[in-house]
């Protein structure tokens, strides 16, 4: 077991199935202090994807935690398709749960990430797992917010992978391009977790049995959503039964537990312009063939390889009763 020294962390989520996996994650990983929830549209409404969130962390006895609802839009104030064929109906694979005993927070997701910035001292990581338009708004409410920000780790992108929502654009940064584009100038310590590694680090079905075997209550809710995600897997985006782990493995490398094998600094922006490429990624990769000379202004780490470890670790962490 690593050392990890406790983080103050805020996740940022469009609580689907794979930020739902995050979320128990967080909540079950030693030395991580999960301070806010944040929710935003993307796999679902704003609204939805903060009671799943609620509902996650009552499973995982975290009725604590805050969790605020935020942007419904894009910055440019456009409806964002919902992705039910990929996280099922109300975005936790059609699964149903009782409705959760903790209510929301009343403030915008935005303005609880500017506050718990505040109140966590200059020590608050962010992990982000959706569309970035409340990291956006937050931005643009307090300028000064990277100051606050110890970290920033999105997930999101695609560099020399294919991408999700479009031949070149992944959901996270497709869903609002302008907001993505804002979070990259700003200047923070960014790392970014792009489709090239999350595609590699895969569940499969023998994973989510052993989840349903282990009976808790959040390795079977785990077990339950990875249902619905592991059949559109299937059909569409894998060659087995499995998934993906795109925001679990964002999660892995923002707390520490994950070391990227390559995660050279680039360049990054995003394509706003509304042809083809409409939120792609451009990671400065020219130095590819020199090991990745350092670029001396970038403030992205890009995570190109990690080592596929991960995935044995999180059902390992999901199966357990305490931290
Ligand atoms: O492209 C993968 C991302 O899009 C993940 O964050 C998933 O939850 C969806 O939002
Ligand atoms: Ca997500």
């Amino acid at each position: 077991m690593p050392d990890i020294s406790p983080r103050p962390l805020l996740m940022d989520c469009d609580t689907g199935i794979d930020d739902a996996v995050a979320l128990m994650y967080l909540c079950l990983t030693p030395g991580v202090d999960l301070l806010a929830v944040t929710t935003v549209a993307g796999n679902t409404s704003a609204a939805q994807a903060a009671r799943n969130s609620l509902q996650v962390l009552e499973a995982a006895g975290r009725t604590d935690i805050p969790v605020a609802a935020g942007a419904g839009t894009t910055l440019r104030g456009e409806s964002r398709p919902e992705a039910d064929h990929v996280h099922g109906k109300g975005g936790l694979g059609g699964v149903t749960r009782p409705a959760p005993s903790a209510a929301l927070d009343p403030r915008h997701a935005a303005r609880l990430i500017i506050d718990t910035a505040r109140e966590a001292g200059g020590e608050l990581d962010i992990l982000a797992t959706a569309p970035l338009t409340n990291l956006a708004l937050a931005l643009r409410e307090e300028p000064r917010l990277p100051e606050l920000i110890r970290h920033v780790t999105v997930m999101g992108g695609a560099v020399h992978h294919p991408g999700n929502v479009s031949p070149v654009a992944e959901a996270n940064i497709g869903n609002d391009p302008e907001a993505a584009e804002l979070v990259f100038a700003a200047d923070w310590d960014l790392t970014l977790v792009p489709l090239d590694v999350t595609m590699r680090e895969n569940l499969t079905e023998a994973h989510r049995q052993r989840l349903l075997a282990a009976g808790t209550p959040v390795s079977t809710l785990a077990g339950e959503i990875l249902d619905f995600y592991f059949a559109f897997h299937e059909e569409v985006a894998l060659p087995f039964r499995g998934s993906a782990l795109h925001d679990p493995l964002a999660a892995g490398i923002a707390v520490g537990e994950v070391t990227p094998v390559s995660a050279p600094r680039l360049a990054v922006t995003v394509d706003t312009a509304d042809g083809a490429a409409r939120g792609a990624i451009v990671a400065d990769t020219r130095g590819m063939h020199r090991g990745y000379p350092e670029q001396p202004d970038a403030h992205t780490a890009v995570v190109l390889e990690t080592d596929g470890t991960f995935p044995e670790l999180l059902v390992e962490r999901l199966c357990r009763t305490t931290k």
